[in-house]
């Protein structure tokens, strides 16, 4: 009987593309499901050339594979995954490989590593960025786990991962949760360019009046330059869209404005907290999606908390000029938050993380791959202990240039009334950054004041606690 090299449990279309994939590349695949009809669809779907077996019996899956096995999980974070990894268990064997290619929840993969690891079972968590097309086609992904066991799992991702100048887009991140967590703050940062992207839109649109067509001409200019990224293009394409319903204009016009959340951003946010690292911009969109809940709420405000925008005669050129930039300089703060918090956590978590290799996964393949990543990968390259981009000179050189745009394009959202936390949040995180003297001074002495914490002095050693009111 043939011995496959790889199974992937889940036959959903994630599993089921990422399968196709690795046969396309000539690896020989099986797949588990549940499902009979999953199971069987996977073959049908196989070409000639294609090596690939569907089951619905997890012994029959794991006596498929070649020794050490190689099984990925493409199930539903949480108990899902324990449920598929207990299942499977009672015919794994010393020196087999788990991965679980979910967006699982990053402690959930530490408690995961260790209960295989008495197994002698290595078990990985891996991010997989890119859709379905990516799975089908090439994602980027983000493997954490055991360092030697992924020499096995290298080839097969190495071929099916999204290329970049002929690198592709997936490389061993570090041990434990390294993998999870990297994809993790990669969401982080999907959503805070997703609210950028929007919050440009709105100010284009309802602040200045802006055709969906016109906005839509930018949005693809834009990503014809140093902004190109997926993000924007998508957007640019969404702006074509004519609805079929209706036959009437815009399908967009059409979607409601209540955003949805599967929760990886918010996990972002909770855990930068934990470790002290600051991302507001990653924390403000994910507000704007809860914002965005409370519909109702929004309608009646909208009545009585009324504002009237000054009116002003605006060249739209200039204004997406200004836009442009503000756009850039918020991008990087962003990417510079994120990445800032993932070396944050290398160290608190001994992740191991190299700056410079996520930069370079993430060129290609997944969500948040824009052309800005290569200057990153650069700035990594120049100094792998760079604690935040806004600290390369060159980097910083570029947003010292845009900042002028970024600040007006604030004080036209706070004239306009249109709401743009993101943006914001970029110039007040730049100007916290670059700010060498903090008013934090009154905060400690506040608290010394009512609580007795007591402060540290600049111009002496020591701890000290004043009677404020004597
Ligand atoms: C990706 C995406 C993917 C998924 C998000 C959606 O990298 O391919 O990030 O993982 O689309 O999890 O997240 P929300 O539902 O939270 O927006």
């Amino acid at each position: 009987m043939k011995e496959f090299d790889f199974g992937m449990v889940g036959l959903g279309v994630m599993g089921r593309n990422l399968l196709l994939n690795m046969a396309d590349h000539g690896f020989s695949v099986a797949g588990l499901d549940l499902d009979p009809e999953k199971a069987a669809s996977l073959e049908k779907e196989a070409s000639e050339e294609h090596t690939i077996k569907g089951t619905t019996s997890a012994q029959e899956f794991v006596s498929l594979l070649q020794k050490p096995r190689a099984i990925m999980l493409l199930v539903p974070a949480g108990k899902p995954v324990d449920a598929v990894i207990n299942s499977l268990l009672p015919y794994l064997e010393e020196g087999d490989i788990v991965v679980d290619g979910g967006n699982s929840y990053f402690p959930d993969t530490n408690r995961r590593v260790e209960e295989l690891d008495a197994k002698g079972i290595h078990f990985f968590g891996m991010g997989i960025s890119g859709g379905e097309k990516g799975a089908r086609f090439g994602p980027s992904m983000m493997p954490g786990g055991n360092e030697s066991a992924y020499e096995r799992l290298r080839p097969i991702f190495e071929a099916i991962a999204a290329k970049v100048n002929g690198e592709p887009c997936v490389t061993y991140l570090g041990s434990g949760s390294a993998g999870n967590y990297v994809k993790m703050v990669h969401n982080g940062i999907e959503y805070a360019i997703m609210e950028l992207i929007a919050e440009m839109y709105d100010l284009l649109k309802r602040g200045y009046g802006v055709s969906d067509a016109k906005i839509q001409q930018l949005f693809e200019d834009w990503n014809n330059s140093e902004l190109a990224s997926f993000l924007l293009e998508i957007t640019a394409d969404i702006l074509k869209k004519e609805d079929e319903v209706t036959g009437k204009g815009l399908l967009l016009n059409y979607i409601s404005d209540t955003a949805k959340a599967k929760g990886t951003g918010k996990w972002t946010s909770q855990n930068a907290m934990d470790i002290q690292a600051p991302v507001p911009a990653i924390d403000a969109a994910v507000q704007m999606r809860d914002i965005s809940k409370y519909k109702e709420e929004r309608v009646k405000a909208a009545k009585s908390l009324t504002w009237e925008a000054p009116a002003e005669d605006t060249d739209v050129d200039t204004l997406a000029a200004t836009l442009k930039d503000a756009f850039y300089f918020s991008m990087i703060n962003i990417y510079a938050q994120g990445m800032a918090q993932l070396t944050i956590a290398s160290k608190e978590y001994n992740y191991g993380l190299n700056l410079e290799e996520v930069a370079k996964i993430w060129r290609g393949g997944c969500i948040i791959r824009a052309a800005c990543l290569e200057d990153f990968r650069k700035a990594y390259q120049k100094d792998q202990h760079l604690p935040n981009l806004l600290l390369d000179e060159t980097l910083g050189a570029s947003l010292v240039a845009t900042q002028t745009a970024a600040r007006n394009a604030v004080k036209m959202t706070v004239d306009k009334g249109i709401p743009a936390s993101v943006l914001m949040s970029a110039v007040a995180y730049f100007d916290s950054y670059r700010s060498e003297i903090l008013p934090t001074n009154l905060i400690q002495a506040q608290r010394d004041f009512f609580g007795a914490h007591k402060y540290e002095r600049t111009d002496k050693e020591g701890i000290f606690h004043t009677e404020w009111n004597s």
